[in-house]
């Protein structure tokens, strides 16, 4: 039910401009893409976006995702497991779970890449 909440109604579908990081992974079973826009301020993630050439079930977790990891610290986003997100979600088909990956490694590309560019001094904090 709440799987198919979340496919009907994504939260935070779309993209942020001037983004803090983006992160873009795909999924090499299906060959779905998945992308994650972060926007943090004071090591917290403000603002968090998705996009996805995915199914269903990579859709509803990547939105279950980004509520999940609203206001967090990078380090509690970090700490946000595909299996988190699946059970709050009660749970996915097992062979829908690897859908759940995209959604997790996405968000950990983003925030690699917000601290690159952190370190870069392309941004700053
Ligand atoms: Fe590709 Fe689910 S089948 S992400």
């Amino acid at each position: 039910e709440q799987v198919m909440d979340h496919f009907m109604n994504p939260r935070n579908m779309g993209e942020i401009e001037n983004a803090s990081g983006v992160g873009t992974v795909g999924n090499a079973k299906c060959g779905d893409i998945m992308r994650i826009y972060i926007k943090v301020e004071n090591g917290v993630i403000t603002d968090v976006k998705f996009k996805t050439f995915g199914c269903g079930a990579a859709i509803a977790t990547s939105s279950k995702a980004t509520e999940l990891v609203m206001g967090k610290t990078l380090d509690e986003a970090l700490a946000i497991t595909n299996k988190m997100v699946t059970e709050s979600l009660g749970g996915l088909p097992a062979v829908k779970l690897h859908c759940s990956v995209l959604a997790e490694e996405a968000l950990h590309e983003a925030i690699k890449n917000y601290k690159e560019r952190l370190g870069a001094g392309e941004i700053s904090a």
